[in-house]
């Protein structure tokens, strides 16, 4: 283990905070050794908040119709050959009250940026959702918007808002981005979230195409500076539908010792051990778990239309039922000493 590296680990626990350089220094020395004493750092801070205790979040992946093209994404626009759906209010209600008699208590409603749903809609989705489990917390992921459409959601009963930031460099942005998007914007919209009072989550893709250790570091200064309530990060994963079809996917290593970084960073951030996780690898979801993650967001929605929702290439569990997803969760956190609890799974120390 590299001896610098390990002393700028041992400052970031005490400091919660370094250079961008010092980050970047870390992911350039980074072996085995390191990576076990960071993840020990990290598990520390998990057992301080969390103790063995896994939330989950209910994701309903209501529609795939998205008017954006970025190059990484299977739902892009311009991917002709995704077949699209939406899902009707009745259907995402009723996917919500199996949720809820599985034992979440919060659901993510998740989709590509379909105006076909107009704010009213959006609204109602989330008030029938309130109206039917009062101890249910909606947390949208639906792009980006204006400030006001934010604060009409909010005002439905929307509580939580996931967008995640994808890269903290501008540079890099505007690789993985069309022109028409622009980083400004995505910064905007997470200022606003936050403004207006949702809890938010912000994040970042591990090995996007060009992303080198120093845009990394960047992403680890945003959460550090950002303190975002959730951070969803996940490696890279190639669609064959894209631009990006030829790339090379993230890597387990990188995303697990990212996720241990930013749980020392912000000791009580929430933070998901994803599907893309999962997916990359099959022990995926458990090993994030085992490198300072809390979350795990199993899917609700209709196993009908789960393999149109593919972002990425090779995704999983898109042929189980949510029953079945939420077993095999609650096993594989068990054999590694967690449990998945019956929780709204706020922040440690969130002030409402
Ligand atoms: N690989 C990994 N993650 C992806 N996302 C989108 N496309 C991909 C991909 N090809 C992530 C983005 C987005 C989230 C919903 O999924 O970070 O914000
Ligand atoms: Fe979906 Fe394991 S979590 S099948």
């Amino acid at each position: 283990m590299d001896i610098n590296a390990k002393s700028l680990l041992d400052k970031l626990n005490i400091e919660h905070s370094l250079t961008v350089d010092e980050y970047e220094y870390l992911l350039n020395h980074v072996d085995d050794e390191l990576m076990e004493a960071a993840a020990e750092y990290a598990r520390a801070y998990q057992d301080k908040y969390y103790g063995n205790k896994v939330f989950t979040r209910g994701l309903i992946e209501f529609t795939n119709f998205c008017r954006n093209n970025c190059y990484y994404c299977g739902i892009r626009r311009e991917n002709h050959n995704c077949e699209r759906y939406r899902l009707s209010k009745k259907q995402i209600l009723e996917c919500a009250d199996a949720g809820y008699e599985l034992g979440f208590r919060t659901i993510v409603l998740q989709g590509g940026e379909d105006f076909a749903f107009s704010d009213e809609d959006i609204c109602d989705i989330v008030s029938g959702i309130r109206a039917a489990h009062e101890d249910m917390v909606v947390t949208l992921s639906i792009g980006e918007r204006s400030r006001e459409s934010y604060e009409k959601y909010y005002e439905a009963g929307a509580r939580r808002y996931l967008l995640r930031h994808e890269t903290a460099n501008p540079a890099l942005y505007a690789k993985l981005h069309p022109a028409e998007l622009s980083w400004e914007n995505r910064m905007r919209c997470l200022r606003d979230l936050k403004e207006i009072g949702y809890q938010v989550g912000a994040g970042f893709m591990v090995e996007s195409p060009g992303q080198t250790n120093y845009d990394l570091a960047m992403d680890l200064k945003f959460i550090e500076e950002f303190k975002p309530d959730m951070c969803g990060i996940g490696p890279f994963i190639s669609h064959k539908e894209t631009p990006f079809a030829k790339e090379a996917s993230g890597t387990l290593n990188t995303t697990l010792f990212c996720l241990s970084l930013i749980r020392i960073i912000y000791p009580q951030v929430l933070l998901p051990a994803t599907t893309a996780l999962g997916t990359i690898d099959p022990r995926g979801r458990e090993k994030g778990i085992q490198a300072g993650a809390n979350v795990v967001m199993p899917n609700l929605s209709p196993v009908s239309v789960r393999r149109m929702y593919t972002l990425y290439d090779n995704k999983i569990c898109t042929g189980e039922e949510a029953a079945e997803c939420r077993g095999c969760l609650e096993q594989r956190m068990s054999t590694i000493g967690y449990e998945i609890v019956v929780d709204p799974g706020n922040r440690a120390g969130l002030v409402q």
